[in-house]
């Protein structure tokens, strides 16, 4: 998969992609991120990318011409499924969006907002998905790019080392993970519970669906309620 991030502050994103699991990708050639500046773009002698909103109040916007340039000249050389723009007013992301989109696209391009965001009609014409990291607003759309692409990017198959680790992330199976241990057997008077030492592996199974059940419930009763929409014959066992 090849992501292409368009930003007007590229140094925001030298780091996410060089480390750990990321790095690995890229050197197993599984994944390429490439960050572009939105500013080698710019049609004027000054690299202005912004300017004046129309109407009062509002602050400045990105102008459509640097982003649409950017874009075009990407989109020559080589297809893309899906332009997504990072914006506080997107779809919330979730691990559904980011199964769809390692699964489905093998091109994407990313443009990060800034300032008061981008003129409309690039939003209108271009962009074909935009989503936010949550309900809350960010200086600009590099670190919401850099977390899409994290959680899509661990997703391609041969980038986690373990094949199965994904599949028991939180979220996979619409619930919570349950928790885990690690040596030593007793910390700070602490025990590890006796059932992950019994090499029971389908009593360990259930124990481990047991304590996510318990952990959503506690923690996310909201995805507890669209997993009992989604599972009807568990509702049954609770009553
Ligand atoms: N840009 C600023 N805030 C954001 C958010 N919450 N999600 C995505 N992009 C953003």
């Amino acid at each position: 998969m090849r992501i292409d991030i368009i930003s007007c502050v590229p140094k925001l994103l030298d780091s996410p992609f060089s480390h750990s699991i990321l790095q690995r990708a890229n050197n197993k050639a599984l994944s390429e991120v490439h960050v572009h500046d939105l500013r080698k773009y710019a049609n004027n002698k000054h690299n202005r990318i912004d300017d004046y909103a129309y109407g009062h109040g509002a602050g400045m916007v990105i102008m459509a011409d640097p982003i649409f340039n950017c874009i075009n000249d990407l989109k020559k050389e080589r297809d893309y499924q899906e332009v997504i723009y990072m914006t506080p007013d997107g779809e919330v992301f979730n691990q559904q969006i980011a199964n769809h989109l390692s699964i489905s696209c093998e091109n994407i391009i990313i443009l990060c907002g800034h300032y008061k965001g981008i003129d409309q009609r690039v939003r209108d014409e271009i962009i074909t998905r935009e989503i936010s990291i949550g309900d809350y607003v960010l200086s600009g759309g590099e670190l919401a790019a850099a977390i899409v692409a994290d959680a899509v990017i661990r997703l391609l198959p041969g980038v986690l080392g373990d094949e199965t680790s994904a599949l028991t992330d939180s979220f996979q199976d619409g619930l919570l993970a349950p928790p885990v241990y690690t040596r030593p057997k007793e910390w700070k008077g602490q025990e590890v519970p006796d059932i992950l030492l019994s090499g029971h592996e389908s009593k360990i199974d259930e124990w481990r669906l047991e304590e996510s059940v318990k952990r959503t419930q506690k923690r996310r009763p909201d995805l507890w309620d669209s997993y009992l929409k989604a599972h009807p014959e568990v509702k049954e066992t609770k009553q």
